[in-house]
């Protein structure tokens, strides 16, 4: 299976946030944290010359805690401030703050220096889509006191979202463009279902998938499916077709059916918590 995807707006996407890029100070990046590498677009790293970095691990709340604690080890070892985030409950986001504040600590130094005082730091969001930029802003934002406002001039157009005396967030995000170096980052952004799905094989994702999880988390798949477990996707499918009675009219297996139960328990956490990479 080939995995592609570059949408025609993704180039309009990427002109509007080079022009947004000129208004901030610090990027805050966030990627997946089931797949921090793949979800990563390295591209930012030339268009962000300049900028104060902040990576937030996202969705952690459906990743292998041990693996997460890895993953923001090897980003702080590369000189980024991290932040492990469940955007979705809010949890880690009180934190976001403090990371901004310290990875702009330089140029709060230097506009001191320089008499200006209480000029709040520029933050935007930016990450590929579904990574969940809107939920994070929204979580984000809920401590926010006011929108700022248009201000003519400086940020034409713009809303920025005041977070206090210190921070100001700009309300629309960037968006990324997932990347695709080699197929095993395609398959692995399809697995999290962030590419459209009818572009895709269900059938053949959730083969790829019983074949990670049966290697690398052993037992997960027979304790949610209650089935034996064979380290041919294959053969996983079809004991958790006939577990779950997905049947087609003349009774036979239907393993479309079974392979799209494995990827929307898998998407929604209730196999358990995995990531799908890691570091090395
Ligand atoms: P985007 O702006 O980057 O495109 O992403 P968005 O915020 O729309 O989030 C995409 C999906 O990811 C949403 O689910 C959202 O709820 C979910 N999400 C975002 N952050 C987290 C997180 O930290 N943990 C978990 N578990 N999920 C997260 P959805 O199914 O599209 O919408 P909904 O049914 O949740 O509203």
């Amino acid at each position: 299976m080939q995995y592609q995807w570059y949408p025609g707006h993704m180039t309009k996407a990427k002109r509007q946030m080079q022009e947004d890029l000129k208004l901030i100070d610090v990027i805050i990046e966030l990627v997946d944290a089931r797949i921090p590498h793949s979800s990563k677009n390295p591209d930012i790293d030339t268009m962000a010359t300049g900028k104060a970095r902040v990576i937030l691990l996202n969705k952690a709340d459906l990743a292998d805690r041990e693996k997460t604690a890895r993953w923001k080890a090897y980003y702080e070892a590369e000189g980024y401030f991290v932040v492990t985030v469940n955007s979705k409950s809010s949890a880690g986001v009180k934190e976001v703050e403090d990371a901004v504040k310290k990875a702009c600590q330089e140029k709060i130094e230097r506009d001191r220096k320089r008499g200006i005082q209480n000029r709040p730091v520029r933050a935007m969001i930016v990450g590929i889509p579904n990574v969940g930029k809107s939920t994070f802003i929204n979580a984000f934002a809920k401590k926010a006191i006011t929108k700022t406002g248009n201000k003519p001039g400086v940020t034409k157009g713009k809303q920025w979202i005041r977070l206090n005396k210190s921070v100001e967030l700009l309300d629309t995000p960037g968006i990324l463009w997932p990347k695709f170096e080699d197929q095993s980052v395609g398959l692995r952004i399809a697995l999290i279902g962030s590419i459209n799905d009818e572009i895709l094989v269900t059938t053949e994702l959730g083969f790829e998938l019983c074949n990670f999880l049966t290697e690398q988390y052993p037992g997960a798949l027979s304790a949610k499916y209650g089935v034996e477990e064979d380290e041919d996707g294959n053969v996983m499918l079809e004991r958790v077709a006939r577990a779950r009675a997905c049947l087609k009219k003349g009774g036979e297996l239907d393993i479309e059916k079974a392979a799209g139960f494995v990827l929307d328990d898998f998407r929604n956490g209730k196999i358990g918590c995995f990531t799908l990479e890691m570091p090395e």
